[in-house]
């Protein structure tokens, strides 16, 4: 648990998440049309919402399936290190793939399940993340589509988390530490 007080400022607001994730389903919808091999992998848990909210905005045949890899834990830092806690259900040889991620921050996550998922050999694979925050990469990376682009603070909401809290948060907050973190 988070030992110092914060509180949480309002930073995309539903009605603009609802928006965006509308037009991105137009894009992919175009993309994938006329597939009926699309397997949509939502990397647990932060995507969890994002996911739900997207595949119901396609009219297409889509398949759902959940990686989850190692994250933060309860820290703000990135671990750098990616491991598999859970593997997909489904076989992805010869599907087009959709991996779905909340947030692409350092760039490993996403780098080690592209890197991953492509030894199955995929028909096609290519990603999508809600949040961008380009300052922080680290390996070189991008999401073929992003719902927005993000200054380098710390967000939770619409499913992603500081310490498991505040995934139920309709809209993107910042945190903002209301003590300075050393003495708390
Ligand atoms: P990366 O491997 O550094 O790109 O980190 C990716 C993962 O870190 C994301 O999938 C998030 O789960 C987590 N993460 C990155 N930034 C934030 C944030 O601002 N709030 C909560 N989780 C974050
Ligand atoms: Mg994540």
């Amino acid at each position: 648990m988070p030992t110092c007080p914060y509180v949480i400022e309002r930073m995309i607001s539903a009605k603009a998440i609802a928006a965006r994730v509308e037009d991105l389903a137009r894009e992919i919808q175009t993309t994938f049309a006329g597939t009926d091999k699309l397997v949509v992998v939502g990397l647990l848990r932060g995507s969890f919402v994002f996911i739900a909210d997207l595949v119901r905005e396609l009219d297409l045949p889509v398949e759902v399936d959940f990686l989850e890899v190692s994250s933060y834990g309860d820290s703000m830092e990135s671990s750098r290190e990616v491991r598999i806690l859970k593997d997909l259900r489904g076989e992805i040889a010869g599907r087009d793939v959709l991996v779905v991620e909340d947030i692409v921050d350092t760039g490993h996550t996403l780098r080690h399940v592209v890197d991953l998922l492509k030894t199955r050999k995929p028909r096609t694979l290519k990603t999508i993340a809600l949040l961008d925050k380009p300052s922080r990469r680290e390996v070189e990376i991008g999401a073929d589509w992003i719902g927005f682009e993000i200054p380098d603070e710390f967000v939770v909401g619409y499913g992603i988390d500081f310490a498991q809290r505040n995934r139920n948060l309709p809209h993107i907050g910042r945190v903002r530490f209301t003590k300075d973190r050393a003495e708390g």
